[in-house]
């Protein structure tokens, strides 16, 4: 069996507050994953920030959406403290952060374009020019659920990796990718199980196949086994020690 790519959903989330800089750190300093799993937004005044929500409420003690807030005064909002208040003191990072982050720890960065409830104009560009400028285009793939902006990456960009991000049954998916210009499959982990035919589909086609969010064992070793090339995980280190148990 070969060994998938480890990756921590939106950081080391199950632990610590999602998408924070503390639940980054912990997933490189406590874990072996090979890598994270991350999403992106544009705020007011341009900036690319790490988020996963379009709105503030849920992880943070904001309200409103991002695009209506400039990263000035996103930074200035708390990002831990909804977790636990041990986590207070949390702030924002924009995507340069991660990115040095990413390329001072070694680790890959799975991206994710949150542009299927905002549709945020010229993300597509604005991710390629903080990738290219770091010349970190081998080591940043992204994803959306939004494939017409994957179609639109790939075209700006063919060196980065593209994955489209699917959470339901499609039909004629045979057709469906071969219309497609995207690099890798990103299903929700349970679509390979309804649909094991899909996994030979993909790697005939030369993709990758991706599966998220994968937080127990038993489904993490049926992943592997399924010959997933990459597993996403909000239990990173769960993730890993079972990936170690089945010696890959
Ligand atoms: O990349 C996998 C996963 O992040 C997709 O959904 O909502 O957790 O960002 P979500
Ligand atoms: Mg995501």
């Amino acid at each position: 069996m070969k060994k998938p790519l480890l990756f921590a959903h939106r950081g080391f989330s199950g632990s610590y507050p999602e998408n924070s800089p503390l639940a980054f750190q912990m997933a490189a300093e406590k874990t072996d994953v090979d890598g994270i799993e991350s999403d992106v937004h544009i705020a007011a005044d341009g900036t690319l920030v790490v988020f996963h929500d379009a709105t503030l409420e849920r992880t943070s003690n904001g309200t409103g959406f991002i695009k209506d807030h400039t990263f000035e005064e996103l930074l200035r909002l708390d990002i831990g403290a909804w977790k636990s208040p041990e986590f207070a003191g949390q702030h924002i990072w924009t995507l340069g952060q991660l990115l040095d982050f990413c390329r001072d720890t070694g680790l890959l960065l799975n991206l994710e374009l949150k542009n299927y409830e905002v549709f945020y104009e010229g993300l597509e560009e604005r991710v390629i020019h903080e990738i290219t400028k770091r010349k970190m285009e081998e080591t940043v793939s992204v994803s959306s659920f939004n494939h017409i902006s994957m179609q639109l990456f790939k075209k700006l960009n063919p060196d980065i990796e593209t994955g489209l991000l699917y959470d339901k049954p499609f039909l004629d998916m045979d057709a469906y990718i071969s219309r497609s210009n995207a690099d890798n499959m990103h299903p929700r982990y349970m679509l390979l199980q309804y649909q094991p035919e899909l996994m030979k589909l993909y790697h005939d086609n030369h993709m990758k196949v991706i599966a998220w969010t994968v937080d127990d064992p038993e489904n993490i070793k049926d992943m592997i086994t399924r010959g997933a090339d990459g597993i996403i995980s909000n239990k990173p280190d769960v993730l890993c020690s079972t990936a170690a148990q089945e010696n890959i």
